[in-house]
Formats: structure tokens, C-alpha cells, sequence
């Protein structure tokens, strides 16, 4: 695709339609920070799936000829356009933070094409040569680091790296060199020494990020189809730029609270009794639990919104009912291939009513999942979304609490789609290439509106493939990772990455999930786990249980140890989700978040931050009992000792097997929770304050943790306020909860005072 020549331009408000010699191109200022880049030769009209609503703010955009090219400002961001639709990026003062690159490209050598042809039949995936439709390509000065990209294998910093933004789920153990997972977010943040700025390419086509792989003096990226089009967020900080796209994109909303305890699942559980084991186990070892996970086992060959009740003593809801009465919440697997059986109501449904996705010729489209033969709902279309969002009746009347949206890149066992399968893109017909990226997001969606309609309850939807903006609706999990300690270790830059690509509520299967675990590494993946947002321990079919049981009581007693401190910490984590549905700060941060001109916290692969109080330095490789850990910046307390540390330094932690190194920033107020199976299973009356000396506030909020009362005011903001000596203030911020705390507690090294 060629630009060429820029021969002309209009400005309307906050647009410039751009005239190049072979294009026409558009560029508008959203906010006076973010700025949208587009050229269109797809139809005209067809809709942003991760923007929602109207995002526009008020901006004073200035436009002028300069040179061969155009100036825009908008007093914060200054933009010039020159030929060939060459897009530079400015500060507010001029200086160049994000440019295009003029220079010569030097593609990777690559193989011709009788040699590829061979490589392709081999199975060689990386050997093929892929077409773009378009190209951004922007320079390198040498001091970028790249963050975000959903997913994504490997290390926290992208740059050096390729990656392919197409769902894709492939169960062989995943490795750096990966370049394609199950999610799709097109947005990424660039670090240099003097700026920071993000990227979001708005492309649900197969799409292309170079992040200098290729070079040393540039990165690109593209799409295979669809539109050029891209937004550029300015900010003085990466909470701020992040905060932009959390902006474009919506944030993850509060969660009912019990979905922050512990999950435990396993694909095997296959009958009650399996169940009722893990149930009757986890309260006898007196290890906290809120969640039990149903997996494919519990269907009817398969078939989704179906119950082999058989399995269930005939009576599944009943089971249900017991397990809530004991605190716990049933989360029940639904996949979208839906299985093609005469008789079976969801298929004849569907087929009927012209649901699924259908072949350019109009049939019913039918690869093969675990039901086999099945059709695949057109989500894209909004009746098909209505109509499987009153599906979940089906779960809801068993008594199901969470939607686990599973297989959804989507999944398919003959072989992928072809392209040109044909799909629904809201009012008009889509290929398979098109809607791929955004199947997963557009079921997430479908099962939350679903849900939020007929239960009234924040919906709980965990799903495995994402576009960019499946915060509003789901929160995610990485899908099937391998029980090997490289994969424990990738934990840390996944989930943080993913919290910087706008999906902030995520877990790894704890333990592993194909491949057998040990004693070891399950111990140490607890470790991880009990920060991470998402916190369930899940395992494949066929491997090595994973229960903490299965390894004898040390290991039941160093597991239950963090399962009760992520309980101990759930108020806190609970505050964490409240600040992230208002601003998009993530829950688990990399230390580069907040320590930004840190040259070591801008590759830091295995320590991370829960929220900005708590830096976590876990142990990550077999083997080890000691670790250096690096505290950035400031005053630390090591949560185990009380030790205190001055940052920026590395210290070196004794760490046996039931040590993970925790530090708390000195100044922090951390509301606990007290001991409980459950939560909700006492009524939250007192609070105690963990109280860290030095000067510092913390807002901490309340509400019933279950609907969405709280929108209507019906909450309690407190805020706490530290000093040196240790001595904390409180003080009501917003007082519309109706059951608030009778008593408050600050608990300074050990001595206790009410302070409320
Ligand atoms: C997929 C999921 C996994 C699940 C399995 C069976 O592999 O990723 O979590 O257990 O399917 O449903």
C-alpha cells in the first residue's frame, strides 16, 4: 500500500483528513493526549469491538503547513505529517518521542519458496512468509523497552521480540520463541530514557509486532487486513498512559468478593464424589476455599448447558446447594463448540434460527471439539450474544456462581477455520479472519450481559482468549501452561504484562497444568498464586494430582500458610480492584510501574508488586533456598522479620521451601481480614490494620461484595492515615454502606490499639 505524496488536507474540529497521492487518511485528537492515526480500505462503519461509547474530550487542535508537511498540537501532543504518511510524535515542548523510520529496511533473510513449501509441510510454522495489509514502522533510538502485548511468552520487556496477535491454542509447553497465545491485545508502552508513551493498534485481523527483532534501528507492526489504525497515548508516567488506554478501553469492574479467595479445580474431577472429596478435604485441612471448578466432566457427552446428572445422583442441583451451604461456589466450564447431535435442543436452536457460522456456500459450519462434530456460535452477531446470555439461565438454575469460557480462540480439533468462513460483525457479514481475534471477547460478552440480566450479581466470567478490552467483561486465565519451573517463572512477566495490556484480573494454573508437578514446585507456585488476582490451582487430566494433600502434611502446612495469607490480604486486594475499576492501575504491577527511571526494575522478571504497598521476591527455580532480592527506592520492611531495608539495594533472603520474601513498603496501612474458611462466613465487624511505620495513607473500601448496590453509593470509604511513630488516623471519606465496621484495630509491630 502506497501513500505517497501528501497533496492536500481539511480540518474539521478535531480531524484532518489527509489527501495522499494513493490514500486518504485521517487523523483525529480523541483527548488533547491521545491521538488516533487511520486510513480505511475496509467498508466504511464497521465498529471498534474494544472502544465502547464516546471517548471524545474536549481538545483545541491547532493545524498548520510546515515545510513539505502538517503540524498538529493539541497543547499536549504535537504531531507532524509529512509524505508517505510518515506520523511523528512530539511532546508538548517538541521533543521527539515516537517517529517514523526513513531509513532502509532490512528484512529478516528469509527462505524461498520451494524451501518453504517444504518447511510448511514439516510443520515448520515459523517459516512462513506472512502478507501485510498495511505497515507501521516507527524508529528505535536504542534505549526503548517495550511493555505490555497481552500474553504474551518469555520476559517482561518485549523489545528484541516478535509476536503475532492471533488466538491460538497450542498445548505444547509454551517457550520464549512462542509467538502467539490465546489472546489478542494490540497495545503496547514504550519506556526511554526521557518518555513514555503507549501504542494500541485497533485491528482484530491477524497482527504483527516486531518489536527489533529484525533491527536495531526500528520496530513495526501490522495487520494481515482490515484498517491502519492505530492510537497513540501520551502520558508523563506509565500509570498515566496505561490509565489512557484503560480510558479508550474500560476497566475490569469491581468483582463480587468471594471470586478473590482460593479456586480449586482439576480437569478429572468427574463425579460428586470426586467433588465432594476435594470439598470435604479442604475444610478438614483447614485450608480456605471459596471456589470448585467444573470441568468438561460434568456435561452430557460434552454438550454445553447440559448436566449428565447421572454423575450427580441425579440430582446436581442439590449437590450444588450443599456445596453453598458450605461455603462453597460452583464455576462450571462452558465451551462454545456446540455439539451437532439431532435432538440436541442448543444445536437445533441454533441451526434454526441461522446462529452459527456458516461456509461461503450457507451450511453450518462444523470442525470438531471435545463433543465432537460441533458448530460455533456467531457471537459477532448481538441476537446470537442474546441469546447465549439467556442460556446461562441453564447454569444459574444449577446453582453455577462463575462462567469458565473456555476453547474460545477459538479452539478446533480438524484444523483451523478457514478464512473465509463466514461470521456476523454486529449487522453485517464478517470472514473468520476478521472475527477470529475477537471470538473469545464477543462470548465473554455475551455470558456477562447474560448473567448481569439475570442475576443481578456482578457476573463472574473467566475466559481464555481476549481481544484487547475483555476487561469489562471477563477476567482471564493463561490458559494450559506445563507443571516446570520455567513456567513458574514466565508466571510473574505474564501476569504483569497482561495487568499492563488492561487486564488486570488473571491467574496462571497454579501448579501446572500438563505435565506432573512436585512437592517443590507446587509450593512454589503457591507462593506466586496467593498474589495473583486470579488465584486457582488447576491440573490436566491424566497427570499427577496437584491437591496439597497429595504431598503429605509439610506440604499441606507451607500451602495453607499462603492460602491463608492471600485470605489475610483479601480486604487489601479487594481495595486494589476498587482503585483499578476507577483509574486502571493493574493488581500486580511490574516494579517498572511505579519505579520508572529504575534501570534494574525495567527488566525485573522474578519479583513483582501486589498493588504499590507489598513487592513480592519469590523463589522461582528449583533448588533454592536463598535468593537476592532487589528493593527499589525507599524504606522496606521485610514482612517476615520486620527487618528494615533503604532501596535501592539487593539483599539476600533466606528462603526455605516455606519462606516466600515479602517486603512491605514502610509508611503502609494493609486492612486484613480475619481467619476464615470462606469468605463471608462471618460478617466483617472488626478490621484490623497491619501497620507498617513511616509516613503514608491508604483508602480502604466497603461494601456487601456481592451487587451492584455500590454504584447507587451504597459503600464506605475509609481513609487511613500513618506516621513515623506508627500512629494511624482514620477518617470516613463515604459513609453509604449499612453494615460498616464497629471496630477498627491498628496493630503496629505487634501492639494493638483500637483506633475506632
Ligand atoms: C482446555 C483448558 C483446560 C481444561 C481442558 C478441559 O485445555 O485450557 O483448562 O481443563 O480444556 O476442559
Amino acid at each position: 500500500m502506497k501513500f505517497g505524496k501528501l497533496t492536500g488536507y481539511q480540518t474539521t474540529g478535531r480531524q484532518v483528513s489527509l489527501d495522499f497521492e494513493g490514500q486518504r487518511a485521517v487523523i483525529t485528537a480523541v483527548t488533547p493526549e491521545i491521538i488516533r492515526v487511520f486510513c480505511g480500505w475496509e467498508e466504511a462503519g464497521s465498529r471498534s469491538h474494544a472502544i465502547e461509547g464516546d471517548k471524545e474530550k474536549p481538545v483545541a487542535l491547532e493545524v498548520k503547513q510546515r515545510g513539505k508537511g502538517l503540524f498538529l498540537s493539541t497543547g499536549k501532543v504535537q504531531v507532524t505529517v509529512e509524505d508517505g504518511f510518515a506520523v511523528d510524535f512530539f511532546d508538548e515542548t517538541g521533543r521527539p518521542v515516537c517517529q517514523e523510520y526513513r531509513g532502509e529496511r532490512r528484512p529478516l533473510q528469509r527462505v524461498s519458496g520451494q524451501q518453504q513449501r517444504l518447511l510448511e509441510e514439516e510443520g515448520h510454522e515459523g517459516a512462513r512468509q506472512e502478507t501485510m495489509a498495511f505497515e507501521v514502522v516507527k524508529r528505535l533510538t536504542g534505549r526503548e523497552h517495550f511493555y505490555g502485548l497481552g500474553d504474551k511468552t518469555g520476559f517482561l520487556d518485549k523489545r528484541h521480540y516478535a509476536y503475532t496477535m492471533w488466538n491460538t491454542d497450542d498445548p505444547s509447553p509454551q517457550v520464549d520463541c512462542f509467538q502467539a497465545l490465546y489472546k489478542s491485545i494490540p497495545f503496547f508502552i514504550t519506556l526511554t530514557d526521557t518518555h513514555v508513551y503507549g501504542i494500541f493498534l485497533d485491528n482484530s485481523y491477524k497482527s504483527f509486532f516486531n518489536m527489533g527483532q529484525e533491527s536495531e534501528e526500528y520496530y513495526y507492526f501490522g495487520a494481515a487486513g482490515g484498517n491502519l489504525d492505530y492510537y497513540y497515548l501520551a502520558g508523563d508516567s506509565l500509570p498515566q498512559v496505561l490509565a489512557r488506554y484503560m480510558y479508550l478501553t474500560g476497566t475490569c469492574p469491581l468483582p463480587q468478593k468471594w471470586t478473590l479467595g482460593y479456586h480449586q479445580s482439576r480437569w478429572g474431577y468427574t463425579v460428586q464424589e470426586d467433588m465432594e472429596e476435594v470439598a470435604r478435604t479442604m475444610r478438614e485441612k483447614d485450608i480456605p476455599c471459596d471456589a470448585l471448578h467444573f470441568d468438561i466432566d460434568y456435561m452430557q457427552d460434552f454438550k454445553v448447558f447440559t448436566w449428565n446428572e447421572e454423575r450427580y445422583h441425579g440430582d446436581s442441583a442439590a449437590y450444588l446447594e450443599s456445596l453453598a451451604r458450605r461455603g462453597f461456589k460452583a464455576v462450571a466450564i462452558s465451551d462454545p463448540g456446540v455439539k451437532k447431535e439431532k435432538g440436541y435442543p442448543v444445536y437445533e436452536e441454533g441451526v434454526e434460527k441461522g446462529f452459527f457460522a456458516k461456509t461461503p456456500q450457507g451450511e453450518v459450519y462444523i470442525n470438531a471439539v471435545w463433543p465432537g462434530d460441533a458448530a460455533f456460535p456467531d457471537f459477532g452477531s448481538p441476537k446470537v450474544r442474546d441469546w447465549w446470555g439467556e442460556k446461562q439461565k441453564f447454569l444459574l438454575d444449577k446453582g453455577v456462581r462463575g462462567v469458565w469460557n473456555d476453547m474460545n480462540e477459538p479452539a478446533s480439533f480438524h484444523g483451523p477455520l478457514p478464512d473465509d468462513v463466514v461470521f456476523t460483525d454486529e449487522d453485517r457479514p464478517a470472514p473468520h479472519q476478521r472475527m477470529h481475534n475477537l471470538y473469545g471477547h464477543l462470548m465473554a460478552q455475551a455470558a456477562y450481559s447474560g448473567l448481569k440480566r439475570l442475576d443481578g450479581r456482578r457476573p463472574f466470567v473467566i475466559t481464555r482468549a481476549c481481544y484487547a478490552g475483555s476487561q469489562k467483561y471477563a477476567t482471564c486465565w493463561t490458559g494450559d501452561n506445563h507443571s516446570i519451573w520455567a513456567h513458574l517463572q514466565m508466571a510473574i512477566p505474564q501476569l504483569v504484562n497482561l495487568g499492563l495490556s488492561g487486564m488486570p484480573f488473571a491467574g496462571t494454573d497454579v501448579g501446572g497444568f500438563g505435565s506432573d508437578t512436585t512437592e517443590e514446585l507446587l509450593l512454589r507456585w503457591v507462593q506466586v498464586g496467593c498474589f495473583s488476582p486470579l488465584f486457582r490451582n488447576h491440573s490436566a487430566m491424566g497427570t499427577r494430582r496437584q491437591e496439597p494433600w497429595q504431598f503429605g502434611d509439610r506440604a499441606v502446612e507451607i500451602y495453607r500458610k499462603y492460602v491463608k495469607l492471600r485470605y489475610h490480604w483479601i480486604p487489601y486486594l479487594y481495595d486494589l480492584f476498587w482503585e483499578e475499576e476507577r483509574t486502571g492501575a493493574p493488581i500486580l504491577r511490574p516494579l517498572v510501574y511505579h519505579y520508572e527511571k529504575d534501570e534494574t526494575a525495567k527488566t525485573c522478571n522474578d519479583e513483582f508488586l501486589f498493588g504499590d504497598r507489598i513487592l513480592v521476591a519469590p523463589v522461582v527455580e528449583q533448588g533454592k533456598d536463598k535468593r537476592l532480592v532487589y528493593l527499589p527506592e525507599g524504606e522496606w520492611y521485610d514482612y517476615w522479620s520486620r527487618e528494615k531495608q533503604t532501596g535501592p539495594c539487593a539483599v539476600i533472603k533466606d528462603a526455605p521451601i516455606e519462606v516466600c520474601p515479602i517486603y512491605v513498603k514502610a509508611g503502609s496501612v494493609l486492612p486484613t481480614m480475619e481467619e476464615m474458611a470462606y469468605v463471608g462466613e462471618k460478617e466483617p465487624e472488626t478490621l484490623t490494620l497491619e501497620v507498617f511505620p513511616g509516613e503514608g495513607e491508604w483508602e480502604h473500601y466497603l461494601d456487601n461484595g456481592e451487587d451492584f448496590a455500590y454504584r447507587e453509593g451504597r459503600y464506605h470509604q475509609y481513609r487511613f492515615t500513618v506516621d513515623k511513630t506508627g500512629a494511624v488516623q482514620v477518617e470516613i471519606l463515604h459513609g453509604g454502606y449499612e453494615k460498616p465496621y464497629r471496630h477498627i484495630y491498628a496493630d503496629c509491630m505487634g501492639e494493638k490499639t483500637e483506633i475506632l
